[in-house]
C-alpha cells in the first residue's frame, strides 16, 4: 500500500502549503508598494504551486491515505525585495533536490506513478527557480531602477 509514497508526498504538500503562504505574504507587499510585475510573479508561481497540492494529494488519496495539510513552515516576514527573490530562489531550489530525491524513492519501492508525480513537480519548481533567480540577478544589475521600472509598469495599468 505504498506507506513511504503516502509520507513523502505528505511531507511535499506541507513545503507546497509552505511556499503558497510565504508568496501570498510577498505578493501582498509588493502590490501594496506599486511593484505589479512582482506581486504577479508571486500569485501565479503561488497558484502553481496549489495545483501541486491537488496533484500530491489525488495521488494520497488515489493510494487510500489520509492527506495532512500541515505547512511545514512558518511565513518568514520579509520585507526587501531583494530578500524575497533569495528566499523564493532557495525554496525553489530545495524542492527540486528533494522532489528528485523523493522521485528515486518512490522508484526504489517500486512506485512508479508516484515517481512520475514528483517528476513533474521538478520540471515546474525548476522553472519557478529560473524565473526567481532571473529576477535576482536583474536586480543586482539594475539597483534602485530595477524597481524603478516595476513601479513604471504599475502606473502603466492604472492609465
Ligand atoms: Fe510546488
Ligand atoms: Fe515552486
Amino acid at each position: 500500500m505504498h506507506e513511504k509514497s503516502v509520507e513523502l508526498l505528505n511531507k511535499a504538500i506541507g513545503d507546497e502549503l509552505s511556499a503558497i503562504h510565504q508568496y501570498m505574504y510577498f505578493h501582498f507587499h509588493c502590490h501594496d508598494r506599486g511593484y505589479q510585475l512582482l506581486a504577479n510573479l508571486f500569485e501565479k508561481t503561488a497558484i502553481d504551486e496549489m495545483r501541486h497540492v491537488e496533484k500530491a494529494a489525488e495521488r494520497i488519496l488515489f493510494l487510500q491515505g489520509e492527506v495532512e495539510m500541515k505547512p511545514s513552515e512558518s511565513v518568514e516576514k520579509i520585507h526587501k525585495v531583494r530578500d524575497m527573490l533569495e528566499r523564493a530562489a532557495a525554496m525553489e531550489k530545495q524542492s527540486a533536490q528533494e522532489y528528485n530525491e523523493w522521485a528515486n524513492e518512490c522508484a526504489a519501492n517500486a512506485d512508479s506513478a508516484s515517481k512520475r508525480v514528483f517528476e513533474d513537480l521538478v520540471l515546474d519548481e525548476e522553472r519557478h527557480y529560473d524565473q526567481f533567480s532571473t529576477e535576482m540577478e536583474n536586480f543586482d544589475q539594475l539597483g534602485d531602477q530595477y524597481l524603478a521600472l516595476h513601479s513604471i509598469e504599475h502606473t502603466k495599468g492604472i492609465t
